[in-house]
């Protein structure tokens, strides 16, 4: 298979940033995504959904005119979120939903969950309205090897969880761990996750290999080839449960290359080329429209989205570094060829 054309898809887990940084960057999303689910942890942290639609309004003038692109809100979940703010999630369309961030467990989660258990009231809540969670799933106890905090996470904290409250829709976001997988696919209710090219593509190696490599540092970090494969398999299986989040997450460059770089790989600028290039390896392209363009849409209960996308076996060169608000960002696999180009189709433009 040499040429594909996919429905639009949606990149169910980004991050835009604010100001100019995300004037720099949410072009790249927005030409190749019809919808993508926007993470809330800004400084301060986007909590409610008066802040989530002046973040949205942001974003959507920082668009191209004519372009047509359609930002969905995450809100930040917090111990003292009001009961109130649930009710006025179900009731906004352009804000779908809660993400929970264990405190300390990544970039900007200080105002993060501290007791998982503290937040029943609110669950229960959320399941009352249909409202998801979306989870960022590590513990962040410092004793605990960093590799092994997906897994755990699952055990100690989210099993119950589901047990608990079984009609509570949940993502398992930017699963990297045959755990993740094992959780997602044995769940009883409606649970999905999100899959990220970066762990598709790197095992853990791609941070030590020929030096210390800063760009492959994301949370949570890469783990054990037979991690990667068990991603790459719940990926192209044609599982509804599987879907597309990038979690593209730009840095200063300055931030990623310093004696205590920050976590994120920014993959937006050829989100789509390097899934394809996942799911070749595996000799499993027919099944990449399902993953990217459909089973986010189902499983948020959101028409998919009309218009394609085209992309063929030609190299793409990816660029060392790319402008970003006061500095650069150096993109995910920078300076290297992947066998991918995305094709622009004029029929489609501004669709
Ligand atoms: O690698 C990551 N970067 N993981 C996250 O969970 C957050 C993200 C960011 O915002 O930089
Ligand atoms: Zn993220």
């Amino acid at each position: 298979m040499d040429q594909l054309s996919l429905l639009k898809p949606d990149d169910w887990h980004v991050h835009l940033r604010d100001d100019d940084a995300m004037a720099a960057i949410v072009g790249a999303t927005a030409q190749v995504f019809g919808r993508a689910l926007v993470m809330p942890n800004l400084r301060p942290p986007i909590t409610r959904v008066e802040q989530a639609l002046r973040y949205r309004e942001r974003i959507m003038a920082a668009l191209k005119p004519g372009q047509s692109f359609n930002p969905l809100m995450a809100l930040y979940l917090t111990e003292s979120t009001p009961e109130e703010e649930i009710a006025r999630v179900a009731e906004t369309p352009e804000v779908i939903g809660f993400k929970l961030y264990p405190q300390g467990a990544t970039t900007h989660s200080e105002a993060g969950i501290r007791s998982l258990e503290a937040l029943d009231p609110l669950l229960e809540t959320m399941a009352h309205y249909q409202v998801p969670l979306m989870v960022h799933g590590e513990v962040t106890d410092s004793n605990i090897d960093i590799f092994d905090r997906e897994a755990l996470f699952i055990e100690r904290y989210l099993e119950p969880l589901t047990q608990r409250f079984r009609s509570l829709r949940i993502v398992l976001e930017h699963i990297s761990t045959k755990e993740g997988v094992d959780f997602v696919e044995r769940a009883q209710g409606p649970v999905a996750g999100t899959l990220t090219a970066h762990h598709l593509l790197l095992n853990r190696n791609a941070l030590f290999v020929g030096g210390i490599q800063p760009h492959h540092y994301c949370l949570p970090v890469l783990k054990r080839e037979n991690h990667r494969q068990a991603l790459l398999s719940a990926a192209t299986q044609g599982n509804p449960r599987f879907f597309l989040g990038t979690d593209s997450a730009p840095h200063h460059r300055s931030l990623k290359e310093s004696s205590c770089g920050c976590a994120g790989c920014y993959t937006a600028h050829h989100a789509m080329e390097l899934y394809a290039t996942a799911f070749d390896q595996v000799n499993a392209l027919d099944r990449l429209e399902g993953f990217a363009s459909h089973h986010g849409a189902d499983f948020y209960g959101l028409p998919r989205n009309t218009g394609v996308i085209r992309l063929e076996r030609r190299p793409s060169n990816i660029p060392l570094e790319l402008p970003f608000g006061s500095e650069s960002v150096i993109p995910f696999m920078a300076g290297k060829t992947i066998p991918w180009t995305r094709t622009e189709d004029p029929s489609n433009s501004g669709d």
